[in-house]
């Protein structure tokens, strides 16, 4: 069992008010709070040890040089990564997917070639790959949801066949919470040969990650969401696919040696790394690692597990409140409508009870269009949580029904 009393002191955010009323934050699905530890990290770099990397002669450079590496070594025992050299830092998940679409799909994707996502993808790993195979001539094809938002595996069956060049699929979804089969489809995709990119933006925060066991390509997450700050993200790529790839973007701290006739670039993943990386974002990732890791990963996924079993029954039980998302594998996300009261209406009530949720399309809008509404509300649950935090949600729910009746 988490210490609950101890991990919510750790984010000083939540001793705030909000309208009034103590803040139950149920956004984290959007972004995660902060961890102290994780705050003063990035207060102690840029006040006591603050230089560019990979480029000084002094001795604060070679700090924060060493901190950096030592930041992606990190990331890669987080990931099971077989090496440091497969960890790319990015902005976040959005930027891995279009590093992976531009750098690799580019070279790799020609007309007639098919890349297979799923209907719950959020935008970032669906828009990347559509104008990318507009592009090159080839076919985007969707596996397909049933009405509980999960993946059909049948169909994907179908769909995974000898020309998918790609399968780009979500480990968790954004909008639903779905938790996706990725072994199974994994193992679809290499039977045809096929690469695999995993979105593990919502993936990360709730369950152990081994990329080795997964064996998948490609798979990027966002630090923002794993209690870490904005601004920084991971590629992991299989190390010969990372060589093989040529970056979409070029620039200082890339190159072997740059003359007018021609240039040479490193390795990876300093290859994909131009300009003046989010140094403090690294170190701060790190941090938020070692803090969910003292936690442990698989005590926050039964923490958080317990809460959606609670918050889902209680839920069920509003009238005229529609749970969208209801797969047997969910992590974290209750989306929900409620007859006859917008989404927006919902968001700002509740926000004025203190309870913060996001509403909207949530970056899916073939999510949307799937179950037929424009929007939903989402309450997404972090490793703070409480369960006092889903009767609030319930009983504010409850007061704005009352509202509108
Ligand atoms: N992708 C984030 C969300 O689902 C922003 O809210």
């Amino acid at each position: 069992m988490l210490d609950m009393e101890r991990v919510r002191g750790d984010f000083p955010t939540l001793s705030r008010k909000v309208n009034d009323k103590p803040l139950v934050y149920l956004d984290s699905a959007a972004s995660a709070l902060k961890p102290q530890v994780m705050i003063d990290r990035l207060s102690r770099f840029y006040s006591c040890h603050y230089a560019n990397i990979h480029r000084g002669a002094h001795t604060l450079s070679a700090e924060a040089t060493a901190d950096y590496e030592q930041a992606r070594q990190r990331v890669a025992s987080f990931l099971n990564a077989p090496s440091m050299d497969q960890i790319v830092f990015v902005h976040g998940a959005t930027e891995g997917i279009n590093l992976v679409a531009e750098s690799w799909g580019r070279q790799e994707l020609r007309a007639g070639d098919e890349v297979v996502i799923t209907e719950l993808e959020h935008h970032s790993n669906l828009l990347p790959w559509q104008r990318l195979c507009e592009q090159v001539g080839a076919k985007l094809r969707v596996i397909p949801i049933d009405e509980r938002g999960q993946v059909v595996l049948e169909e994907a069956e179908t769909l995974i066949g000898p020309r998918t060049k790609l399968l780009a699929m979500a480990h968790v979804s954004n909008a639903l919470g779905t938790i996706l089969p990725v072994a199974e489809l994994t193992a679809l995709a290499r039977a045809q040969g096929a690469k695999v990119l995993i979105d593990g933006a919502q993936g990360v925060v709730h369950m152990p990650v081994d990329v080795q066991a997964l064996d998948c390509d490609f798979y990027v997450f966002s630090g923002h969401k794993l209690y870490g700050p904005t601004g920084i993200g991971v590629l992991y790529g299989k190390k010969e696919i990372l060589e093989s790839m040529v970056a979409y973007q070029v620039g200082g701290g890339t190159i072997d040696a740059v003359t007018f006739e021609g240039s040479t670039y490193l390795d990876a993943p300093l290859r994909f790394e131009a300009g003046t990386p989010h140094v403090a974002g690294a170190l701060g990732l790190a941090t938020a690692i070692d803090y969910v890791a003292e936690l442990g990963i698989e005590r926050i996924a039964a923490h958080e597990a317990a809460l959606l079993e609670q918050a889902t029954a209680a839920m069920e039980r509003v009238p005229g409140l529609r749970l969208i998302g209801t797969a047997a594998q969910r992590a974290s996300v209750l989306s929900f409508t409620i007859e006859g009261i917008h989404a927006a209406d919902v968001g700002a009530l509740l926000d004025q009870q203190g309870i913060a949720v996001r509403v909207g399309h949530h970056c899916a809008q073939p999510v949307m269009r799937r179950y037929g509404v424009s929007a939903t509300t989402r309450a997404s649950l972090g490793l703070y949580n409480t369960s006092g935090d889903v009767d609030a949600l319930v009983s504010g729910l409850v007061k704005v029904i009352e509202l509108f009746s």
